[in-house]
């Protein structure tokens, strides 16, 4: 197809759309031939380590970093992948006036004085992580402001001097700050924030009584049609460029809580995204994070994660107390492919918490090399079950009781996408003295708050391949067919830590809905064709396209195509085309609403690149709800 189709669709889409969602389709839908994703570069595998913030907010010191940095490499968790150490909020004091340049608070980092505190560095800082076989972390906003100077404001370490010495964000320094914490400081990973994208209207009390610059809000939480996406998502694409000037490997993490659409374009841009609110140490805000990722296997690979927020193990809800909770919360994050950032204090760590963090099994989870992220098998406000397929075939499986109460689940070798008349062995990854053999099915007990995990082995249901729902880490969406960023209303609602129950209450408040969903349609319901159910595939929107990477070296792609029985749009046809590395190897006729599935195969040859484009028939203008039906490459 030319360009001609494509431009009528951006024409179309911009003529009804306001521009935040423009940016969303202009993705393209025409083949290129290639994986378009960024490379994954230092973020082939979900990045571990240790960060401040949880365990001490803004207050935190040099000899608290190095400590907890000495405790990861003396307990061997460094050994087990723990390399990063994060400075979060906190280590500055000012922008010095002449030039602009950021000066460390050295009271609280002494190894960063130079010529008496004129000059500062953290290159001693980073130079001791480094020697210690450890990597470093750093934190700044892509505003003018920090969020500690909205939300810390009684904190002794805020930034200090004229309003524009306060202004310690990236706005209008990103290539000279970049160049100090990447070429100079040789940091190895930066968060940036975006409070000041959000939080610095004129009307906030704290920006009159600061002296704070107001600025309009393009971001606002839960209001999408509030927030310039487009905006935000330029903001940092300003950022990603210079850290790809200064340092590529470098480890890039958007923190912008789930706003601004990020969950659709956070892989783009850099290596993990924030998918939700900060997390606090509450069953309540551990599944809202949670579920902030769990719907959203497609939207991450090697080199791009789905962050639901640093690890709050050791504390509150999840403290050694609470050892059943901390063992959750540590399992889904490992399961969905989070970065494993420890928050808390290490300098004295139980080792009922180092056993958890520790755990080699769960770990080996996490970091394995396929990155895909696991699938929910079975989803409810009660349990939940997600499978994971690793690089070698295995399944890691989650059984995850949500409930104050025990609860008993059936898992089936059908979750697991396992043949259901063959033994299936589990072991279980907390209790190794507990493995489960069956066939079929089993009834498992979870006490409240529990997660299962076990690693499965079976026979699978494909001999020679794999369903395109087992390999999301080979995947990446090019384009989503999402016109209009919708609020995604499966995400757990919890009593804000921040507004209580003064509020009106929380409504569903991060878009990333009606996407691209592995083994159900775009918003959540089974992979239906003309009555037909599909338990495999993978639903999308018309107007899409999926990248599929071939480095496995599969001969057959093969699928059941049609539009899902779910769509709203029953007007207009879909057309399915299968490419490899550019050239088109199968196509269907227009599909209409109501049509049995269509078979659609193809031999891939040596192709390393798949694509599988949707497109309605009218030239993209309609959003159908489509489905790769058994989507599948084998041998
Ligand atoms: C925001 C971020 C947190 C933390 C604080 C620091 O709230 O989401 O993770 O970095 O800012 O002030």
């Amino acid at each position: 197809m030319g360009a001609k189709p494509l431009l009528r669709t951006l024409l179309l889409a911009m003529l009804s759309q306001p521009l935040s969602a423009v940016a969303q389709v202009a993705g393209g839908v025409d083949p290129v031939g290639r994986w378009t994703a960024r490379p994954a570069g230092g973020a082939a595998k979900p990045p571990m380590g240790w960060s401040s913030w949880n365990a001490f907010r803004t207050e935190i010191d040099e000899e608290k970093v190095l400590g907890s940095a000495v405790a990861l490499v003396r307990t061997g968790l460094a050994k087990r992948g723990y390399v990063y150490v994060n400075v979060d909020d906190g280590w500055w004091l000012r922008r010095r006036a002449a030039d602009g340049r950021l000066i460390v608070r050295t009271q609280i980092f002494p190894s960063a004085m130079r010529g008496g505190g004129a000059e500062t560095s953290l290159r001693p800082l980073t130079d001791r992580l480094h020697a210690m076989g450890l990597k470093a972390g750093l934190y700044t906003d892509v505003g003018h402001n920090a969020c500690s100077q909205a939300y810390d404001l009684s904190s002794p370490n805020l930034p200090v001097g004229t309003a524009a010495e306060r202004e310690v964000g990236l706005s209008g320094h990103v290539d000279q700050d970049i160049r100090l914490f990447f070429q100079e400081w040789k940091f190895d990973f930066l968060k940036v924030d975006a409070c000041g994208l959000a939080d610095y209207s004129a009307d906030k009390p704290y920006v009159a009584a600061q002296g704070y610059r107001p600025s309009v809000p393009i971001v606002v939480r839960g209001e999408p049609a509030r927030t310039d996406a487009g905006r935000v998502r330029a903001s940092y694409e300003e950022v990603a460029e210079a850290i790809r000037k200064y340092a590529s490997g470098a480890y890039f993490s958007i923190c912008v809580w789930g706003q601004a659409d990020v969950r659709a374009w956070g892989k783009d841009v850099g290596n993990g995204w924030r998918t939700s609110e900060d997390i606090t140490a509450d069953w309540t805000s551990m599944l809202q994070s949670f579920d902030s990722t769990a719907t959203r296997a497609l939207y991450a690979h090697p080199g791009a994660w789905n962050d639901p927020d640093m690890l709050f193990i050791g504390s509150g809800d999840f403290d050694q107390h609470h050892l059943i909770e901390a063992r959750t919360h540590f399992s889904l994050w490992a399961i969905v492919n989070a970065p494993l950032m420890i928050g808390y204090d290490l300098r004295q760590a139980p080792q009922s918490l180092l056993d958890i963090w520790g755990n080699a099994d769960v770990i080996a989870v996490n970091q394995d090399r396929a990155g895909n992220q696991a699938v929910p098998a079975y989803r409810s406000a009660d349990l939940d079950i997600l499978v994971k397929t690793m690089a070698d075939g295995r399944k890691a499986v989650a059984i995850f009781n949500r409930t104050a109460e025990p609860v008993h689940a059936d898992l089936t070798a059908g979750h697991l996408k396992l043949a259901p008349d063959r033994p299936v062995t589990m072991v279980n990854l907390w209790d190794r003295t507990k493995p489960v053999t069956f066939s079929g099915q089993t009834r498992l007990m979870l006490r409240p708050h529990e997660t299962l995990l076990f690693m499965a082995e079976g026979q699978p249901e494909l001999a020679e391949g794999l369903y395109l729902s087992e390999m999301t880490g080979s995947i990446n969406v090019a384009a989503d067919g999402v016109r209009q960023a919708e609020l995604d209303p499966t995400i757990h609602r919890g009593i804000s830590a921040w507004s209580g129950t003064k509020s009106s209450g929380e409504t569903p408040m991060y878009t990333g809905w009606g996407g691209a969903q592995p083994d159900v349609a775009p918003y959540g319901t089974p992979l239906t064709i003309a009555g037909h159910g599909y338990g495999r595939g993978i639903g999308i929107l018309s107007n899409s396209r999926m990248e599929v990477r071939n480095d496995a070296g599969y001969a057959h792609f093969k699928a059941e195509v049609g539009i899902d029985d779910s769509t709203r749009n029953r007007s207009s046809t879909v057309r399915f085309s299968v490419y490899g590395d550019g050239r088109m190897l199968a196509e269907t006729g227009p599909i209409s609403f109501g049509a049995a599935a269509v078979p659609i195969s193809a031999d891939l040859g040596e192709a390393k690149t798949i694509e599988l484009i949707a497109r309605s028939g009218d030239g993209g203008a309609s959003t159908v709800s489509v489905a790769w039906s058994m989507a599948r490459m084998t041998k």
